[in-house]
Parts: C-alpha cells; sequence; structure tokens
C-alpha cells in the first residue's frame, strides 16, 4: 500500500450515492447467475467482466436489468446488502445512501412488505456485524415511470425499511420527458411525506434536466450533476445555494457519458464553486470502489490529500445523518494525518 492509499484508507468516508444491485460483489453476482443460469448473466468471472463493458448507457441499463433479475427471494436481498455492509467496511466507509428500486422485486411478484423487512434486517446486521449505518433512498426509473414511479412512492410509504431517508429517481433521462408531470406529482407527495429528494439530473442529458430537479422536484442534492456546466445561470444557481452534487467520475467513463477520466469535469465543477461529494455509483459493475473513486481523484486528477479530506467532509455534511454523527465524523476526518 503506498502513501496515498494508506491515507484513503485511513479517511474516514461516506457513500451518498450508490445503487443496491449495482453494489453486489462479483462473487455475490456469480454465486446468484450459476443459481440461475437461464438468466443470462455470465456465470465465471472472465465473462462476468466482459458482460460489464458497456457500449453506451442504454446497454448498461440493460445490464443492471438483467443482474436484478437474479435477486429472486427477500434473502437474496438480506444478503446482498449485509455483503455490501462487509465491502463498505472495509474501505473505512461508516455510512451509506442506499438507492433501491422496487421495481424488480414487485415485478417478480415478492411482496413489498417482505422485500422491505429483507432491507432493515440487512441493515440491521451490516450495522451490527460491521459498523456500517445505512440509509435507504427508494428510487425508479424515470423512462418507466408510468409503470414504477407511483409503486415506488408507496413501497416507501407503506412499507419503509429501517433507515429510509430519501426518494429518487434514476434510468435514461432524456426517456423521462413524456411522465414530466407524474414525476412532478410523485416527487411532491415524497416531498410532502417527508422524505428527501435526491434526483439523478445532468448524468445523460443537459442542464435543463438539473433546472427541472431543483425547481420541480424539491431536490436537495443532484446526482451526477455533470451537465450542470453547460448552462452559467445553474451553475450560479447551484452554487449559491451551494447544493450539493454527487459525483461518480469511473461511472461516468463507464458509461460513456464522458469520453476519459483525465477529461472528466470533477475538478472544473468545484473550481466554478459548486459543492461535490464524490462516490461510485455501482461500483463492481464500473470495477471500482469508493477507496478506488479518491484515489482516480488523487493520482489521475491531481486531487492533494487536503482535497481529498475535503471531498470526504463534504460528504458527510451533504449526508441525510444527524449533527452530531456529523460532527463525529467531521471530527474524526480531520484527525487523519496528511501525508506530505
Ligand atoms: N441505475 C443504476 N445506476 C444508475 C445510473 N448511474 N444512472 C441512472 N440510473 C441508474
Ligand atoms: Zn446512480
Amino acid at each position: 500500500m503506498d502513501t496515498l492509499e494508506a491515507f484513503v484508507a485511513a479517511l474516514p468516508k461516506v457513500e451518498l450515492h450508490v445503487h443496491l444491485v449495482g453494489s453486489a460483489s462479483v462473487e455475490t453476482v456469480l454465486g446468484l447467475a450459476r443459481r440461475h443460469p437461464e438468466a443470462g448473466v455470465p456465470t465465471t468471472a472472465d465473462g462476468l467482466g466482459e458482460f460489464y463493458r458497456f457500449s453506451d448507457f442504454a446497454h448498461f441499463l440493460t445490464v443492471y436489468r438483467v443482474v436484478s433479475g437474479l435477486l429472486r427471494e427477500p434473502e437474496d436481498i438480506a444478503d446482498l446488502v449485509r455483503g455490501i455492509g462487509r465491502d463498505l467496511a472495509a474501505q473505512n466507509v461508516r455510512y451509506v445512501e442506499l438507492q433501491v428500486s422496487p421495481y424488480p422485486f414487485q415485478g417478480m411478484g415478492m411482496p413489498d412488505a417482505a422485500v422491505s423487512e429483507a432491507l432493515s434486517t440487512g441493515a440491521r446486521d451490516a450495522l451490527a456485524r460491521y459498523g456500517v449505518r445505512i440509509g435507504y433512498i427508494v428510487d425508479f426509473p424515470g423512462h418507466d415511470a408510468e409503470r414504477d414511479a407511483w409503486p415506488a412512492l408507496r413501497f416507501a410509504l407503506d412499507n419503509p425499511p429501517d433507515g429510509l431517508v430519501g426518494f429518487g429517481i434514476g434510468g435514461d433521462e432524456a426517456r423521462r420527458a413524456p411522465y414530466t408531470d407524474l414525476i412532478r406529482d410523485v416527487f411532491e407527495a415524497a416531498h410532502s411525506a417527508g422524505l428527501r429528494c435526491v434526483p439523478h439530473a445532468g448524468e445523460t442529458t443537459g442542464a435543463q434536466t438539473v433546472w427541472e430537479a431543483v425547481r420541480f422536484l424539491r431536490a436537495e442534492r443532484i446526482g451526477h450533476g455533470i451537465r450542470s456546466l453547460d448552462d452559467p445561470a445553474l451553475v450560479s444557481y447551484l452554487a449559491d445555494r451551494q447544493l450539493p452534487v454527487d459525483v461518480s467520475p469511473t461511472s461516468n467513463v463507464c458509461t460513456r457519458c464522458v469520453p476519459s477520466i483525465a477529461e472528466h469535469p470533477l475538478r472544473r465543477m468545484i473550481e466554478a464553486g459548486l459543492f461535490v461529494t464524490l462516490n461510485s455509483d455501482d461500483p463492481p459493475m464500473f470495477g471500482t470502489s469508493l477507496a478506488s473513486e479518491y484515489l482516480v481523484a488523487g493520482r489521475d486528477l491531481g486531487f492533494s490529500p487536503a482535497e481529498l479530506a475535503g471531498l470526504a467532509a463534504n460528504g458527510v455534511r451533504a449526508s441525510f445523518l444527524d449533527a452530531p454523527a456529523k460532527e463525529a465524523l467531521l471530527a474524526e476526518i480531520a484527525a487523519v494525518p496528511r501525508p506530505a
């Protein structure tokens, strides 16, 4: 382990933008794929590595849906959450806001109550065994909003898993448009019910989607938001309010939203005054981890240890943790010795 790796490992971290199925380790996916070979997910590590090479964002979403179809029983979900807790603890991640899409489970006929119970059990075990606290964000794919938006909110409100904090929207931004009114209504209802709203926006489409998120979806953070730089008025709006933008550099390259890490706008976003946090999105699918994203920022984007500690602190501040938990983590981050 070199000095930077040791520093990143020592930094207590929070992960604010990561998906449940997209966090399944290669071992977990291979185990499920071997149990359900008809699902079409490769059963060897090499095959899965190839399966996880995405030609574009739509291809990524297709693969994501196929892998989601491997989870057939509530116990698969509880096991997955426990494994995520283990993998995060190994990186010194203390708290995660994990995005869960109920639609594949609803589509398979799993009762919402059983899925919710599995999420709660997994979170309880992750905390007890690995010391990782989980907050849940229930979301739905915007391109299937007509089918999935209200069932996602009903899942969240009628069967809230322990640790439920928020509501989100993912999927293909370009195919959200026909459902604009429906999406606004469901977010308004989520907000009224006390959920914190964290839409993906400005990942695959432009600044207009981020405007929609802040004007009409009650966004308290933006998922990705990398296209915000396209619009100076939007940059001013986000910077003035210090509205956090959750950035995942490796994800953006793997889904071909950004051509290469060297061209990733992370640093430009910070220089423009945006409040940025660093995240991993769907780590094993992108061959990354939260710790790796800090290393990418340090090695490929030139962030100093002090800047990396600043990103870790931003994550804590932008989280939905309570104030004492934030203070404790910020003090721990400040106490990690910085390498020269
Ligand atoms: N679902 C899982 N990962 C996603 C991403 N990066 N964008 C939109 N939807 C997703
Ligand atoms: Zn995401």
